[in-house]
């Protein structure tokens, strides 16, 4: 096939082209080489030998139409990315991620291009609060948005709305409704919903993956606003404390790059249309591990300990991670990087490159805007 990959120059953008090419299909790749991750990294532009580049916008009709005229299929992962900045900068994450998957869907219908498969990254942060159990009362129970009260007092869990204990996290199926508590959450949200109804309407067969938290070499160690492994090894490196909100045992589910990249190209090749899939190690993880974990393979152990600052994020999940029952099923996929190799290797990478720790510029900015608090 012939691929085109938006966001192809990204982080897990790399990944996919490389995953496509060795797969042997050719790949074209639209990126706009966004300042905030491209700037910050230092090293420009980012596109795998052997892929053909153009530095394009996506909300750019005319370079859209030149590198789709030639599109079998199209991996669809340009976007901004961070949860705390989508508040804030709002019609920066509505124009490159809502608009953006628009005008892809847009440029395709109106020209009538034969696309035959679009893949849209999506992300478990449109889930919201994850699912649980109450054993008491022998119930699943979706997890509401916490109150600041609560917060206020530094109760981090959640408890069951009717005996009031507190409940167990269990795996997150497709089958949960939305329930968006961040700008950057609903541009994802909009973007599997534009794909699968313009998709379903035009019959262009459309697929979304929802990632959940994806690490790996190559992630931007310089972008304060993104991924906690990344943020923690900035500051280790940089022979500072990772700092952790709340108590640190909230939790996430953590995937390698190479593992989604996987699912990436499996999705394209695939018959299946019209369709959500979980893309997650389905493990539960708590922040507070990932900072030891850290700061283990960094050797720092013991030399410097976790900040767990008792801070909160304004609308931050406690506990979500991914049931992968669907995706095992229809697409044979499943992960193959165990989380302690993956940070090893992302160690050693790490370590090989610069990373500039610009992490208290982005809480000072959380914190100007009323987004970052503490507890009592
Ligand atoms: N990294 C994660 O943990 C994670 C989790 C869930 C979902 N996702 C999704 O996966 C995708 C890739 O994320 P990533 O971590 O590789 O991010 P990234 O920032 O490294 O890559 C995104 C790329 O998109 C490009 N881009 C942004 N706006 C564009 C525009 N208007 N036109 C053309 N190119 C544009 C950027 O220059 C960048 O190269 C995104 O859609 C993101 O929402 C990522
Ligand atoms: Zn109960």
């Amino acid at each position: 096939m012939r691929v085109l990959v938006t966001g192809g120059a990204g982080f897990v953008g790399n990944y996919v082209v490389r995953e496509l090419l060795r797969a042997k299909h050719s790949v074209t790749v639209l990126d706009n080489l966004d300042p905030q991750v491209h700037a910050a990294s230092g090293n420009g532009a980012q596109v795998p030998d052997g892929a053909v580049f153009y530095r394009g916008d996506l909300n750019d009709p005319e370079i859209l139409l030149k590198v789709l005229k030639h599109a079998d299929a199209v991996a669809h992962l340009g976007a901004v990315v961070g949860v705390g900045q989508s508040m804030y900068e709002v019609s920066y994450y509505t124009h490159n991620n809502v608009n953006a998957t628009g005008r892809l869907y847009e440029t395709i219908i109106k020209n009538k291009l034969a696309v035959k498969k679009i893949v849209v990254a999506s992300s478990m942060s449109a889930y919201g609060e994850g699912l649980y159990r109450c054993t008491k009362c022998r119930k699943t129970i979706r997890g509401g948005m916490r109150s600041e009260a609560k917060f206020k007092k530094g109760s981090w869990e959640l408890d069951c709305p009717v005996c009031k204990k507190p409940m167990t996290p269990v795996p997150i199926p497709e089958t949960e409704p939305f329930a968006v508590s961040s700008i950057y959450a609903l541009t994802k949200r909009d973007t599997e919903e534009i794909a699968l109804m313009l998709g379903a309407a035009h019959n262009i067969p459309s697929v979304a993956l929802r990632f959940f938290n994806i690490y790996g070499p190559g992630q931007s160690l310089s972008n304060p606003y993104t991924g906690v492994a990344a943020i923690f090894f900035s500051r280790v490196l940089n022979l500072k404390p990772p700092v952790v909100y709340e108590d640190g045992l909230q939790s996430r589910d953590f995937v390698h790059a190479s593992d989604v990249a996987r699912a990436v190209r499996l999705a394209l090749e695939s018959d299946v249309k019209g369709q959500v899939f979980n893309v997650g190690g389905g493990e539960r993880v708590t922040i507070r591990e990932i900072a030891d974990t850290v700061l283990k393979v960094c050797g720092k152990e013991g030399a410097i300990k976790p900040q767990v600052t008792g801070q909160y994020r304004k609308g931050d999940i406690r506990h979500c991670f991914a049931d992968t029952a669907k995706i095992k099923k229809a697409l044979g996929w499943k992960t193959a990087v165990l989380l302690n190799d993956g940070f090893q290797e992302l160690y050693y990478w790490a370590q090989k490159t610069s990373s500039v720790d610009r992490f208290d510029q982005a809480s000072q900015e959380l914190e100007h805007f009323n987004l970052l608090a503490k507890a009592k």
